[in-house]
């Protein structure tokens, strides 16, 4: 790779909003061992060599980082899918069985995005398939319903964070919602919906980038480049049966979406 095309590359992962490079394997810092202590007057020929230390050059860890791709000109959900493959780009497609791209409408205006595939999602490679799935279909069709807009699920985009299926469905590490973020990035660049609406902390995190949770975040607007973004809460935290304000709140954050957007 040339200088030049290196930091156009570097340009254009900051424009994705990646913030940091993770190399594959951290490296074994080496340290120089400390010299024996010398008896004066002995010619120096006679020193024993002093450890080796190796000097490396300052660029040489960009070349074995993970790199994102970049993104094409007139990118398409095609195209990303295929260059997704059989990603095997970070730790989480050690446990997947099927990587889990998206589904909806490509023409949509909403996009939905939770944070990663769950059992059900891993072995069907469909988003929200399983309990929190079901959840997110009725609330998007019941609220849409009640409000007068006819919207069904397959008229939305639903998509993850991560890709794969983190094991014992644990919150997605740092380093795999930055590798896994830039296909995130390009399909919402390729969609271009009118809104995005952020389910949970994760997908908020990826998104708006920060550390704010749902509870700060919900119920104002926010953007994603120029595209207004709700966040709201998880389906899967609504489910459990002390969250009931939360259950309000978020049908309040979905109504806001879906008037701003089908209005
Ligand atoms: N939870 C998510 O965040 N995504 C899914 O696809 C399913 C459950
Ligand atoms: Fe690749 Fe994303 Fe799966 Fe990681 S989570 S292996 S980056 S598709």
């Amino acid at each position: 790779m040339t200088p030049d095309e290196l930091r156009r590359q570097l340009e254009f992962y900051k424009d994705l909003g990646i913030q940091q490079l993770y190399r594959r394997e951290p490296r074994p810092v080496e340290v120089a061992a400390p010299l024996a202590p010398v008896a004066p007057l002995v010619p120096v020929e006679a020193l024993p060599a002093p450890p080796h230390v190796e000097v490396r050059p300052i660029t040489e860890p960009m070349m074995d980082i993970t790199l994102p791709g970049l993104a094409p000109e007139n990118d398409t959900l095609e195209r990303i899918c295929s260059d997704i493959g059989d990603c095997t780009r970070c730790k989480l497609h050690r446990g997947r069985n099927k990587i889990v791209f998206g589904v909806g409408n490509p023409a949509t205006k909403l996009v939905f995005v939770g944070e990663g595939p769950g059992a059900d999602e891993d072995a069907q490679g469909i988003p929200f398939v399983g309990r929190a799935g079901q959840l997110l279909t009725q609330m998007i069709e019941g609220t849409s319903a009640k409000e007068g807009i006819p919207l069904k699920r397959a008229d939305v985009y639903i998509c993850n964070v991560v890709k794969c299926r983190p094991p014992e469905n644990r919150t997605p590490e740092p380093d795999e919602m930055e590798i896994c973020g830039q296909f995130l990035f390009r399909q919402l660049s390729v969609l271009q919906p009118k809104a995005i609406c952020a389910l949970g902390s994760t997908a908020a995190k990826a998104i708006l980038g920060g550390k704010d949770g749902v509870t700060k975040l919900r119920g104002k607007w926010h953007k994603w480049r120029d595209i207004p973004v709700i966040v709201t809460y998880h389906p899967s935290y609504l489910l459990r049966p002390y969250n009931q304000d939360a259950k309000r709140e978020a049908w309040e954050d979905l109504k806001k979406v879906l008037h701003f957007v089908y209005d």
